[in-house]
């Protein structure tokens, strides 16, 4: 009996399993007890088994079938890699190529659900519990820790942002990851140089000037990591006409929030913060200047990512009957 992580995706038309054989340990993967047993006796069976502490939620799903190695070269050995790729960002990293990969075919399955759910009511997805604790525990935060970040916690933050809804699921927004300090400071020093001139156009005290500069420079400067999301406009669809031209962007905007959430509640998930600052779209150039980007990606915000160093404030939020301001 092995734990493993797998992914499912259609070999010859049928659904089948991958699971992978990562880089650990180095060596021969065949001389692995799982591989050889497989060889020996293709006959498997995978359970996937749903824990809840609320056993009406309760699942599981037995899977049996006939494994078998398939290497690099074989027809469907991309296909596993990119099911397990896109299920696991984590194997974006690791050399998988030259690797064989387990899948089961000729997949017969049992499966079990806890209690007598009553059809008519959805099935829970999620504990609700997990689900607000996320949702309400999230908080923007504003002064960091200097201590880093771990790469892979990036990288699924901005995952997850990929699944956030768009229009025609076309995605358009890209992120710039900002982690060395030159980079930083390049990019606080540049935005600061125009929020000084701005704040001075509202004849803003200097000395208020200074320390509000100051303020934003150093969450810049402290969180070790910073990720730009610009809009990305190009796989957009062209109008004739300027309203629905408008409204294309808008919804292209509109997504690029959702993509943010996505990447606040991941990183949050991660016993990580996220602090979003809008002070790019008030200076795209002087964004993609210091950072050095092309022209199509339009710098609309700049996440601060990293460790609190207080516990940040919780903004009360309204009523649900005043958000709810009609119901039919
Ligand atoms: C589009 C947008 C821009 C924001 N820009 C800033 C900003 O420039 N500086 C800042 O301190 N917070 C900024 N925030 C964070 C909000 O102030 C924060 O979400 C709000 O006060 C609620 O607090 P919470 O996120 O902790 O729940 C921004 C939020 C959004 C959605």
């Amino acid at each position: 009996m092995v734990p493993v992580v797998y992914a499912s995706f259609t070999l010859d038309e049928e659904p089948v399993i991958a699971i992978a054989l990562d880089e650990k340990p180095k060596g021969n993967p065949r001389a692995l007890r799982r591989v050889r047993n497989i060889l020996e006796r293709p006959e498997v069976a995978l359970v996937i088994d749903e824990y809840h502490e609320d056993w009406t939620a309760l699942a599981w799903v037995l899977v049996r079938g006939a494994a078998s190695l398939i290497e690099p070269g074989d027809v469907g050995h991309p296909e596993a890699l990119a099911a397990l790729r896109q299920k696991y960002p984590q194997y974006a990293r690791m050399r998988l190529e030259q690797r064989p990969a387990i899948v089961i075919r000729h997949l017969s399955t049992t499966s079990w659900r806890g209690a007598e759910q009553d059809d008519n009511q959805p099935s829970p997805r999620l504990g609700r519990e997990e689900l607000a604790a996320l949702v309400r525990g999230r908080r923007s935060v504003r002064a960091f820790e200097t201590r880093s970040v771990p790469r892979v916690i990036v990288e699924e933050a901005i995952a997850a942002a990929g699944w956030a809804p768009s229009p025609h699921g076309r995605q358009p927004w890209r992120f710039v990851v900002v982690e060395s300090q030159e980079r930083r400071d390049a990019l606080a020093d540049a935005m600061a140089e125009t929020w000084r001139t701005q704040l001075r156009l509202d004849g803003q005290d200097e000395t208020i000037v200074e320390a509000r500069l100051q303020k934003s420079r150093d969450r810049l400067q402290r969180a070790p990591v910073l990720i730009v999301p610009c809009l990305f406009l190009e796989g957009l669809d062209a109008y004739p006409d300027a309203d629905r031209q408008h409204a294309e962007k808008t919804m292209a905007i509109q997504s690029l929030g959702a993509a943010v959430q996505n990447l606040l509640l991941s990183l949050y998930a991660a016993g990580v913060d996220g602090g979003w600052m809008c002070a790019p779209l008030f200076c795209p150039e002087v964004v993609q200047a210091a950072l050095g980007l092309e022209p199509t990606l339009d710098p609309h915000a700049v996440i601060a990512v990293g460790f609190a160093a207080t516990d940040p404030v919780c903004r009360p939020r309204l009523p649900l009957d005043e958000l709810i301001v009609d119901w039919q």
